[in-house]
């Protein structure tokens, strides 16, 4: 058995792994209580969060608060609704109010460039959460997932639920041709191109050899982009493409994002498809209508995410800044926002089908099974 919370857990209160973290966090901060074995001292942590319309966004937001909490900071947790301005407001608010960290999953990558300058004026340390802030010198640390991989991984089990490749990852010989259709996330999420790239490299080889076709034609970044990553956006797209491919059976969607695939199903599902010959649909998040829709044969597969672990390593950060330590990172190369490589802490991704979902999501304790009942 795992010793984990399950997400369940873990968004009401963080119980054990929290306590876990609780254990190594007795030292002083740069705001708060100085001396050794003094507690954080209720130092003030502003957390941003994108939206609460996603599932693992939520989960997020509450496991840092819950882990922060347990080490005794408090925790200044607000949700922008995707909206850009009440993001940069949110920030400003906390700043105002005394944050002396930031937590930053933004909307937009870009736009926080201004509310930044007031941060770093303050000495105030920011982490980028998830995703990458550009165009600012101010962001001090990220911590996310292997993006491209991820990206790679989705074009992997895309191949593999076509039957181009077998489970191993070995050319199974099949030419196809199979049509497919491609989908990237919101252009103003740095995450969106690595995740394209990576599913584009490993799908490339196999378009050049005509083993896959796009009806559509629409190959580029900008022409399968979702802005905001929002479902019926997907939709409406998923629409156009089946008039623009004429009728032609689809046999596989590369979707970036879980919701996107549930707008890209519910198209193709009044186009006339049913389980029997709904395309190869990827996603990501492990999110729970999107597995109970693998289980139910219409998505194939998913990327699980682990957030209890990327909140930990955020609040690991936190902590160590707030102590006056460096905080661990193992990429300094990948991550140029423009202005500089920020140092990030990478975490590993997992495909997860209906082969394997017992094991990744139940087995580890992430979900249980009622939770996908
Ligand atoms: C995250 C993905 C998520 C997407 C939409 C990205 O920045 O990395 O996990 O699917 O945003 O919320």
């Amino acid at each position: 058995m795992s010793t984990k919370p399950t997400l369940k857990q873990a968004l009401v209160g963080g119980v054990s792994l929290a306590l876990a973290l609780s254990l190594g966090a007795c030292s002083g901060n740069r705001g708060g209580g100085d001396e050794a074995g003094d507690s954080n001292g209720g130092a003030r942590i502003g957390v941003a969060m994108p939206t609460q319309q996603s599932e693992r966004w939520i989960a997020d937001g509450e496991n840092v608060k819950s882990q922060l909490e347990a080490l005794g900071y408090e925790v200044d947790l607000q949700y922008a609704n995707d909206d850009i301005a009440t993001q940069v407001s949110q920030i400003e608010n906390m700043i105002n109010a005394g944050a002396e960290a930031l937590v930053i999953a933004s909307i937009d990558g870009t736009t926080l460039t201004g509310v930044l300058e007031t941060a770093e004026s303050q000495d105030i340390p920011v982490i980028a959460y998830d995703r990458l802030i550009n165009e600012s010198d101010t962001v001090d640390y990220y911590t996310t997932f292997d993006n491209y991989e991820v990206g790679v991984q989705q074009g992997t089990s895309l191949l593999t639920g076509l039957g181009v490749l077998d489970e191993n990852g070995t050319d199974t010989g099949q030419t196809g041709p199979f049509n497919v259709e491609l989908f990237a996330g919101s252009p103003d999420d740095n995450n969106a191109t690595f995740f394209w790239e990576g599913a584009m490299d490993t799908l490339q080889p196999y378009l050049d050899k005509g083993i896959l076709k796009v009806p559509s034609g629409q190959t580029d970044f900008q022409q399968a982009a979702i802005l905001r990553w929002l479902p019926d956006t997907a939709q409406d797209r998923m629409e156009d493409l089946l008039t623009v491919g004429n009728g032609q059976q689809i046999d596989g969607v590369l979707s970036p994002y879980d919701g996107l695939s549930i707008g890209i199903i519910s198209a193709l599902r009044s186009g006339g498809y049913t389980e029997e010959n709904l395309p190869v649909i990827t996603g990501q998040d492990a999110e729970v209508g999107s597995v109970q829709s693998i289980v139910n044969d219409e998505q194939y597969s998913t990327i699980f995410k682990d957030v209890r672990e990327l909140g930990k390593r955020a609040v690991v950060m936190v902590d160590d800044l707030m102590k006056g330590e460096e905080p661990e990172v193992n990429d300094e190369e990948t991550y140029d926002n423009g202005v500089k490589v920020v140092p990030s802490y990478l975490l590993e991704s997992q495909i997860v089908t209906k082969d394997n979902y017992k094991e990744v999501l139940l087995e580890s304790g992430y979900y249980e099974q009622s939770d996908l009942d």
